[in-house]
């Protein structure tokens, strides 16, 4: 507990952030020598997802990116926070002066019921605190975290002692803008590019000013990813959901939006690599065994782009034997994916640095 609120403490008190300093930056750079290691939402299998405390764990533990899911509250903050109510991973069922809130909207083709993030302003938000998605992983955290903004996330990993990329999803965009009206009749897009920014993010991948502040910006909408390219030449990458679910906004299948002419398509307008979910690249059998591999991996390839495997199931597939280096081993070294969301930073890392000795 007393480590969770000091790390807390220690990156929320950025109290002068490196932003437009000029200043030299002394930090070690980001490796570009093996697969990016993406602390997904944070070391969220340790910590509650999202909050400073899972960031700042993440950052310590080795990883290379802090991942976020950025969406807008009802007074036109953006907030790191990945699911569009508030029910899963917040008390907001514990304040009886929310208890009104709860509504039905429509969220991508499906209705949903919930405390919506977009019907808070900020400062209601920062009232609530996080708390463990799951059963199973350990919850002696919850209680203790509020939710960040989209800038505090920005000044934890611009505060680190190295070098961290930052790699936010404008998430459920098409949501966002048909709820949340900003007074200037700018859209999510604008004040997600804005924000970035306005901290110094920029720059084509693997550019001097890219390492200085390495980003990844991704959407599972291909329309936000056309608009960010208009707004910004930072790296883009296009999540791809399961091949039969339809985008958000164009309502397309991602078998569809996933073709090589699509693929290319992206690529014009900066769009650098991929982000499946690991059963669309392989997908799996009934009985949990891994089927043959689609090819995705060598398509996206073949034009140069990046795949980051998103291991958001945490439940190994039975090839693995329970054993997660397994899984590590197979996606970089038999797939050859070129980053990892890992919920588990510290054992990935571990992973990354053991098997290189082994090598030498
Ligand atoms: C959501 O509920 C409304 C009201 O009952 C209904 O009209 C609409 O078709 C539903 N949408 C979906 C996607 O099920
Ligand atoms: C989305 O596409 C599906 C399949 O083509 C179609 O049945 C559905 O009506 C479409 N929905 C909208 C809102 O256009």
């Amino acid at each position: 507990m007393v480590v969770v609120v000091a790390a807390a403490m220690a990156s929320g008190a950025a109290a002068r952030p490196l932003v437009g300093g000029g200043g030299r930056d002394d930090r070690a750079p980001l490796q570009t020598s093996r697969p990016f290691n993406i602390a997904h939402r944070g070391s969220n299998g340790e910590l509650p997802e999202e909050t400073a405390a899972a960031y700042a764990r993440a950052i310590d533990e080795g990883a290379d990116f802090i991942e976020a899911d950025v969406e807008a509250t009802k007074d036109g903050h953006l907030v790191c926070f990945h699911d569009t109510t508030l029910d899963d991973v917040t008390d907001v069922a514990d304040h009886p002066e929310f208890a009104g809130r709860r509504r039905t909207l429509e969220v991508q083709w499906a209705n949903v019921t919930g405390y919506f993030i977009i019907d808070f302003t900020l400062a209601e938000l920062k009232t609530l605190r996080a708390k463990q998605r799951w059963d199973f992983r350990d919850k002696s955290h919850d209680g203790v975290s509020p939710i960040i903004t989209f800038e505090e996330f920005i000044d934890i990993a611009l505060n680190a002692k190295r070098v961290v990329g930052i790699y936010p999803e404008m998430k459920n965009p098409v949501f966002m803008n048909k709820h949340v009206k900003w007074a200037d009749g700018k859209k999510y897009e604008d004040r997600f590019i804005a924000t970035l920014k306005k901290y110094g993010y920029g720059g084509k991948y693997l550019t001097p000013a890219w390492r200085a502040k390495p980003v990844f910006i991704q959407s599972f909408a291909p329309t936000s990813l056309i608009r960010a390219a208009e707004l910004t030449d930072s790296p883009l990458v296009f999540l791809v959901d399961d091949v039969t679910a339809r985008t958000e906004d164009t309502n397309q299948s991602y078998d569809e939006v996933t073709s090589g002419e699509h693929l290319d398509h992206m690529g014009r307008h900066n769009v650098v690599g991929i982000g499946p979910w690991k059963d669309t690249v392989v997908p799996p059998t009934r009985g949990n065994l891994l089927a043959t591999p689609t090819d995705l991996v060598a398509m996206a390839h073949a034009r140069g782009m990046q795949v980051t495997f998103r291991n958001e199931n945490e439940f190994l597939h039975f090839n693995f034997r329970q054993d997660p280096y397994a899984e590590y081993d197979y996606w970089i070294n038999d797939v050859g994916v070129d980053g990892l969301f890992t919920d588990f930073p510290a054992s990935l890392r571990r992973f990354q640095d053991w098997t290189a000795r082994n090598r030498d």
